[in-house]
């Protein structure tokens, strides 16, 4: 059986869309704007972050596989579902709900640059920097999270527990 145990409570996961909010808007209020969503654990997140935001903008997502169903990384990357939108000459914040290995994002960072994007930022609502790979720079960081398996707020462990309202820490017993 797993249990969970609540890491960041959905009042913490709130002021911290706000915080985030806060400083995008600054930052793109008057930019052609395209936020790319990375299926499917970003869902959640950037449905709050969009609603936050209060700016104009456009929104894409692109579902890159690396996991599987398992909880660690195979490191080889492929598109499932790639991206219906003008990318080229756009101001892009990828939103990622996770960051791991970093070895997603820096595929993502590649595939962008070749489309001639004006800039690409990263949003992230969590980074486990204790097993990176390959270095990312977030730009637009929630929490910094223990090199734990978390599910919650659009995050699963085998496509379950993505309705959580809390991000939770999953041990297996
Ligand atoms: P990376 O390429 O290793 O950085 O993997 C990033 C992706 O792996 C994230 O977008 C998540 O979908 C998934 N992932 C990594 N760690 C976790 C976790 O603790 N819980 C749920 N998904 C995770
Ligand atoms: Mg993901």
């Amino acid at each position: 059986m797993e249990k969970l145990e609540i890491l960041i409570n959905k009042e913490k996961i709130a002021d911290c869309v706000g915080r985030l909010a806060e400083q995008i808007r600054e930052d793109y209020r008057s930019k052609d704007f395209l936020m790319i969503g990375i299926l499917k654990g970003s869902f959640v997140f950037m449905a709050d972050l969009i609603r936050a935001l209060q700016i104009p903008l456009e929104l894409d997502f692109i579902q890159i596989s690396s996991y599987g169903s398992a909880k660690k990384s195979s490191g080889k990357i492929e598109i499932v579902q790639g991206l219906k939108i003008r990318t080229e000459g756009r101001h892009i914040v990828i939103i990622e709900d996770i960051v791991d290995t970093g070895i997603s994002l820096d595929f993502l960072l590649g595939y962008l640059a070749k489309q001639n994007p004006a800039s690409v930022r990263i949003c992230a609502l969590l980074d486990k920097p204790s097993r990176r790979k390959m270095p990312v720079s977030i730009d637009y960081l929630g929490f910094t999270v223990p090199d734990k398996f978390i599910v919650g707020y659009g995050l699963d462990y085998d496509e379950q527990f993505r309705f959580l309202s809390d991000i939770c820490i999953i041990n297996e017993n």
